[in-house]
């Protein structure tokens, strides 16, 4: 039997070069030799209380771009979180185990908390209870997922786990992170400091178009050049080349160290070449999402039949929850 992955999205805004190189690439390459299960998490996105044309919106650009960057609904199951209602029942069920101190505890609410003091909802401290319910109702093994939710992915483990001793049942799994070839690609942003982030304005999006992305490099942040030969990296410079290392040749990653060590460099020329290579990676890739953008029948039919696919295992899941917490009927 093949391993069960399962991995989503929060449908806020468009992928980024991030988003695809980090996670999309290798769940494409996850759909190969194993059960995948790949959904856009609009219940978790309605945390931060989006308009609902942004939230449609949203959704559906996810989808798109899923398919665009090659998820394949012949081999994965692709499917919209709220479509499977399942999933909130499952939740309120989790709920009555899941306890305030350890919910306030988590890393992720705390900051989000402390960014949004207005807007500390209920959704946002049981955020990690939805997730629990998203990856056991599916029995998923391994979940694909970045460094910042791994502590939700513990949490995730303790519910199937507390439900298991709680009914003394054998009956969740604790699904494992897991990352294609252990390695954790950070992609950098082009403003010189940290990750490129959804919020960050910092980014290279798969629905850019190219001439876009030549000018989003060519204005990444830069210093004046070394002035000593084999001097150490400023930032900005070490995320370019970054950036470089995953979507550049070793010849050509080579090449402007070089240039760099020997302080001949000028960045325009490796600006160039590293929009070169980066829209070598997103024009396949943005044709696409123009294509499956326009053909709104083929959407429709991938959301329907991956929300039948995903509700039948989610309908025998929450049945058999029912049947093992003892909501039946005995008389
Ligand atoms: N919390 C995840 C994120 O923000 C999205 C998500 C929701 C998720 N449910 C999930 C990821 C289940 C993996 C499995 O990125």
């Amino acid at each position: 039997m093949k391993d069960i992955v399962l991995s989503g999205i929060r449908s806020t805004g468009n992928l980024h070069l991030g988003n695809y190189l980090g996670a999309v690439k290798n769940f494409v390459k996850m759909q190969h030799d194993n059960d995948c299960l790949f959904f856009i998490a609009d219940y978790h996105s309605l945390t931060t209380h989006p308009t609902p044309e942004n939230l449609n919106k949203g959704v559906r650009q996810v989808l798109v771009e899923y398919l665009a960057a090659g998820l394949d609904p012949e081999k994965s199951t692709i499917y919209i979180q709220s479509d499977v209602p399942e999933i909130a029942e499952l939740y309120l069920l989790l709920n009555m185990n899941a306890y305030l101190g350890e919910l306030e505890r988590t890393t992720s609410f705390k900051d989000k908390a402390r960014q949004n003091p207005n807007n500390v909802n209920a959704g946002l401290l049981t955020y990690p209870v939805l997730m629990a319910a998203d990856i056991i109702i599916h029995h998923a093994d391994k979940v694909p997922v970045g460094k910042d939710q791994e502590q939700n992915l513990e949490m995730a483990r303790k519910f199937a786990r507390r439900f298991n001793n709680m009914y003394k049942v054998d009956y969740f799994k604790e699904p494992v992170a897991y990352n294609f070839g252990n390695e954790l690609v950070k992609v950098p942003g082009l403003d010189g400091s940290g990750k490129m982030g959804k919020s960050e304005g910092n980014g290279i999006y798969l629905a850019d178009e190219e001439k876009v992305i030549r000018k989003k490099i060519m204005r990444a942040v830069t210093d004046s050049g070394p002035t000593e030969p084999n001097s150490v990296m400023p930032e900005p410079i070490q995320n370019l080349f970054t950036i470089m290392d995953i979507v550049s040749t070793p010849d050509t990653v080579q090449h402007f160290k070089d240039s760099y060590n020997k302080c001949e460099i000028r960045y325009g020329d490796l600006k160039k070449q590293l929009a070169e290579d980066v829209v070598k990676v997103i024009a396949p890739i943005n044709a696409r999402i123009n294509e499956i953008d326009a053909d709104n029948d083929y959407l429709k039919k991938v959301a329907k039949q991956g929300a039948e696919r995903a509700r039948e295992n989610a309908i025998k899941t929450v049945r058999e929850v029912r049947e093992i917490i003892g909501i039946k009927k005995l008389w």
